[in-house]
């Protein structure tokens, strides 16, 4: 959460700061803020409340602020709300060192105390302040330089952060510091770069640098110098990022969320082919062999959406390879002391891989012992670097707060690893494995016949966007797929939806049900068809507005309305009943008039817990 860039170079900083910012605005958009260094060393900072483009307008797109040096800070709020004095850049209290942050200190209480204590006075409620004020402490104290200061920071911080912080003393460099958040830095020719997330530089440079947990740099307009805690010098090389500057633009759609809707049938199709060697499975690009796969216990930990792909795999993976499957919530898996054999396999699966609480799960499971698999979209993530093993999806950036096209290739991810964990176990066999092979590679022409159809979702979401309440009931991989649609619906439209297990309904929350109330059941599951079928009727006698999300030719419940899907194998039927889901929570969203891309309250990826 947050998004951090930074410049220095021979160009004037702030347009390029913005330009920056501008695609990182989904890692938090409540406020933001830019530091540009003039050549006579002063440091001027505009912070505005609200969208970058409040913060655009205040500095004439840049033009108004003048140097070659400077960081941009949107921001997430976590300590402070929303407001001009909690936006980032913030100045120590006499204005010599200039700080923006993404994170959160933990013992920010105690650290501010101590500063108090020493006559430093603060002008906002947010950690970032503390840590300028006491970087000027340390700075003064020991008479010592930007690097020293940082290091002594870090061994008293709590929690996480990426800093970039700019020195009055020393003008021409930027010093960055990551624990726990992402940060990367850019080398350019002449000019140098950091920035949060790779698609922040990629205009201007594919070489980049990543820098680990505890470690520091400074930046010079030449390069950069890394550190370590102990201000011992790391040498580090620059990788080549093979994104494609494009693949984070809106391409001619209205929105980046109906843009990701639509790559999906790519997405998926890229991610099966990279694993995929004609009727087999082949992980061995990401070095993932039968010895390391095998395994009695699978625990899946995720957040979000990406925990309910491992719901999907649960069911998949239990159905076909007949190894028991937990799934976890990251944030209650690594504060629960779990139970896990000494042959599990925790598998992690995250979009950014930078989720805190799945990093901290896969640290949990490390710690004790456990192998790692992680299946992750960013590379060069937390989670990707951290994790014994990580196997990758094709899904290209996400940018859409609300994920669409990386929850559909982690599915695709999953399937080929459940088909893989089947034949290792000796409950598929070859001819069986191709022919569910076959299958998956017809997913994505499957996937973009249902995004073919979305005008009678529109039509639907135009008729119902008022809706106050919705429910979304289905058994088995059906539920799966409702949790997701229910938190696509009620994250992007703002409307109340839940998912129910359709035979829990009447355990209680069936009361909520009266005349007018919407109710989706998703109905591929053969075995289980007929009894959620029954439960809509139940819910339909009592008032309900039935809509049923079925395969082509099935006869189903009645309803008010029917989406149908192409019919594939049932294991696999969550990547295509819950594409109906997304598209109604985007038309929904459009209809009340919402900023789909940036639902309230989100961002991107929340790497805070
Ligand atoms: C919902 C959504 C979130 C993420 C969750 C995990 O649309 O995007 O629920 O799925 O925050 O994020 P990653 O996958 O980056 O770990």
């Amino acid at each position: 959460m947050c998004g951090i860039v930074g410049y220095i170079g021979k160009k004037q900083a702030a347009p390029i700061l913005l330009e920056g910012l501008k695609k990182l605005e989904y890692r938090g958009y409540d406020s933001a803020g830019l530091a540009v260094r003039a050549d006579d060393g002063e440091v001027t900072v505009v912070k505005t409340k609200g969208r970058l483009s409040r913060l655009a307008e205040r500095t004439g797109s840049g033009a108004l602020l003048h140097g070659t040096c400077g960081i941009g800070h949107t921001r997430w709020a976590t300590h402070g709300e929303p407001s001009e004095e909690n936006a980032h850049p913030h100045k120590c209290m006499d204005g010599s060192v200039t700080v923006v942050h993404n994170g959160i200190l933990e013992n920010y209480r105690e650290l501010r105390e101590k500063l108090v204590r020493k006559g430093y006075t603060f002008h906002s409620q947010t950690d970032t302040e503390v840590i300028a004020n006491l970087l000027h402490y340390y700075y003064k104290k020991y008479h010592s330089d930007p690097i020293d200061a940082v290091s002594r920071f870090m061994m008293r911080a709590r929690g996480s952060y990426a800093l970039a912080v700019l020195f009055e003393d020393y003008g021409d460099e930027i010093y960055v510091a990551r624990k726990d958040s992402p940060m990367i830095i850019g080398a350019g020719r002449g000019e140098m770069f950091i920035a949060s997330d790779v698609p922040a530089i990629l205009k201007y440079t594919k070489r980049v640098y990543y820098i680990e947990n505890y470690e520091m740099a400074r930046i010079t307009r030449e390069g950069a110098e890394f550190y370590n805690i102990d201000r011992e010098p790391v040498e580090k090389r620059a990788v080549r990022v093979t994104l494609d500057e494009n693949a984070a633009e809106m391409g001619g759609y209205e929105h980046f969320m109906i843009k990701e809707i639509h790559e999906q049938p790519q997405a998926v199709e890229l991610t099966l082919n990279s694993y995929l060697s004609g009727d087999y499975v082949d992980f061995s690009e990401c070095k993932l062999c039968d010895k390391f796969l095998e395994t009695d216990e699978i625990v899946i930990v995720a957040c979000g959406s990406a925990y309910h792909v491992g719901v999907v795999l649960q069911y998949v993976v239990e159905k076909l390879a007949r190894i028991p499957v937990r799934v976890e919530l990251a944030s209650e898996f690594r504060y629960r002391d779990p139970i896990l054999g000494k042959n599990a396999l925790v598998v992690a699966i995250s979009q950014s891989g930078e989720t805190a609480d799945t990093l901290a799960a896969v640290r949990e499971a490390k710690a004790r012992g456990i192998r790692t698999l992680a299946i992750v979209n960013v590379r060069g993530s937390s989670i990707a670097r951290e994790a014994d093993k990580t196997v990758y999806t094709f899904a290209g950036p996400e940018i859409a707060v609300a994920t669409t096209k990386a929850y559909s290739a982690q599915l695709a991810v999953g399937y080929l690893l459940a088909l893989e964990w089947a034949r290792i176990a000796g409950r598929i066999d070859d001819v069986q494995c191709a022919a569910y092979i076959e299958e998956l590679r017809n997913l994505p022409q499957k996937i973009a016949s249902v995004i073919e159809n979305k005008d009678a979702i529109q039509k639907f979401a135009a008729e119902n966007s008022t809706v106050t309440d919705v429910f979304m009931i289905g058994r088995g991989i059906d539920y799966a797929a409702c949790l997701e649609g229910a938190l696509k619906l009620k994250e992007v439209s703002y409307v109340h939806t839940e998912a129910y297990a359709a035979g829990e309904l009447k355990h209680g929350t069936i009361s909520l049900i009266e005349n007018g109330t919407v109710v989706f059941g998703v109905l591929t599951q053969s075995e289980v068809l007929e009894k959620t079928a029954s439960n809509l009727e139940e819910v339909r006698t009592r008032g309900a507005s039935i809509v049923t999300v079925s395969f082509e030719g099935e006869k189903t419940a009645e309803a008010k309305y029917a989406f149908h899907v192409p019919r594939t194998d049932e294991l696999f039927a969550a990547s295509l009943s819950v594409i109906p889901l997304q598209l109604l929570s985007y038309y929904v969203s459009l209809q009340r008039g919402l900023d789909v891309d940036k639902p309230r309250n989100l961002a991107k990826s929340v790497t805070v817990e």
